[in-house]
């Protein structure tokens, strides 16, 4: 089954190690999904509004904002901050909206809410869930699917874990009800699956299937490890070791000996993650190009 088709959820959220290309198959997932017509936002986690946007370099655009934006046929992107989450969480639950926005102008309290860690995600945590439940004017949802691509592999987890945490310490209220929102969402396999991007490396592989470990401890579903930018193998398993052969003879100096190794430890790699994953992988080869070049040329493979 195809990748796109495998991990159709209304929540998609992509880790992983940094530089796997979680952002570019963010980008390249939501373009196939709104290009087979349904309504999608791509989200990126960032610490802040300013923080330079990966994910509109992939998309091909100029910028994001904390508010969703239109940058293609059912195609929005928006950044996810905790201060906008910390806002409108504010917003929600204080008897008067002014009171919210007031707080939020002070700079002590955005630094004291961003800095605690647990705050933070909590902050991320009711953006998701604000931006999942945005109405549609025709009806339904404004996004069918929203996919959130998570800066560094802990995030994930603790996407999960904090509330957890918030359940078992906070008796009743509002942050508790957000909490138990959030968790259930996360840990519902029909609303929410998460996608761990890899490297078709030993260490890499490892670490993917300790974060599905990780992330299955906390029942968070896993819809596929995605091995990443594999090099394309020209040769047959018999080809390979006669070129391989060849190539030490020369000492293993020549041109194409590098590549050669490059693809060895990726079919070694691959077959550790046969061995040992739970859910399912699938393979996305190397491909030409950077930045929003990347992603139009994952497209096919989606
Ligand atoms: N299949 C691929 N083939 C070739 N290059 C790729 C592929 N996937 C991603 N890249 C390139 O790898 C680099 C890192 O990708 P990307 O920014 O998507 O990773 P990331 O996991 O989001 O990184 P970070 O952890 O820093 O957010 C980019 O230059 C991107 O164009
Ligand atoms: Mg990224």
């Amino acid at each position: 089954m195809s990748l796109a088709r495998l991990v159709q959820r209304r929540l998609i959220i992509v880790t992983g190690k940094g530089g796997v290309g979680k952002t570019t198959l963010t980008a390249a997932l939501a373009r196939h999904y709104a290009e087979s017509r349904r309504r999608v936002l791509a989200a990126e986690i960032v610490p802040t509004a300013e923080t330079p946007s990966q994910l509109a370099i992939a998309l091909g655009v100029r910028g994001l904002t904390e508010e969703p934006q239109r940058i293609a046929p059912n195609l929005s992107a928006v950044l996810v901050t905790p201060t906008a989450g910390h806002h409108r969480f504010l917003q929600a639950s204080l008897p008067i909206k002014l009171l919210a926005d007031t707080a939020m102008r002070s700079q002590a309290l955005r630094k004291f809410l961003s800095a605690a860690p647990g705050f933070s995600d909590m902050g991320v945590m009711y953006r998701m869930l604000d931006l999942l439940r945005l109405p549609n004017p025709a009806g339904g949802h404004a996004y069918e699917i929203v996919l959130l691509d998570s800066p560094a592999t802990g995030h994930a987890l603790a996407l999960a874990q904090i509330p957890e945490f918030l359940i078992r310490v906070i008796p009743a209220g509002p942050i508790r009800r957000v909490a138990e929102e959030g968790l259930a969402v996360l840990t519902d396999p029909r609303i929410t699956g998460t996608l761990i991007v890899t490297l078709p490396e030993l260490l890499p592989v490892t670490e993917a299937l300790e974060l599905q470990e990780g992330l299955t401890k906390h029942r968070l579903p896993v819809s596929a490890i995605v091995v990443n930018r594999v090099p394309n193998d020209p040769f047959s398993k018999e080809e390979r070791a006669a070129v391989s052969e060849v190539l030490s003879a020369q000492g293993g100096l020549v041109l194409g000996a590098r590549e050669l190794r490059r693809i060895e430890r990726a079919q070694a790699a691959l077959a550790v993650l046969r061995e040992r994953a739970t859910a399912d992988h699938v393979v996305l080869s190397e491909v030409e190009g950077a930045g929003s070049h990347a992603t139009l040329a994952l497209l096919p493979a989606l």
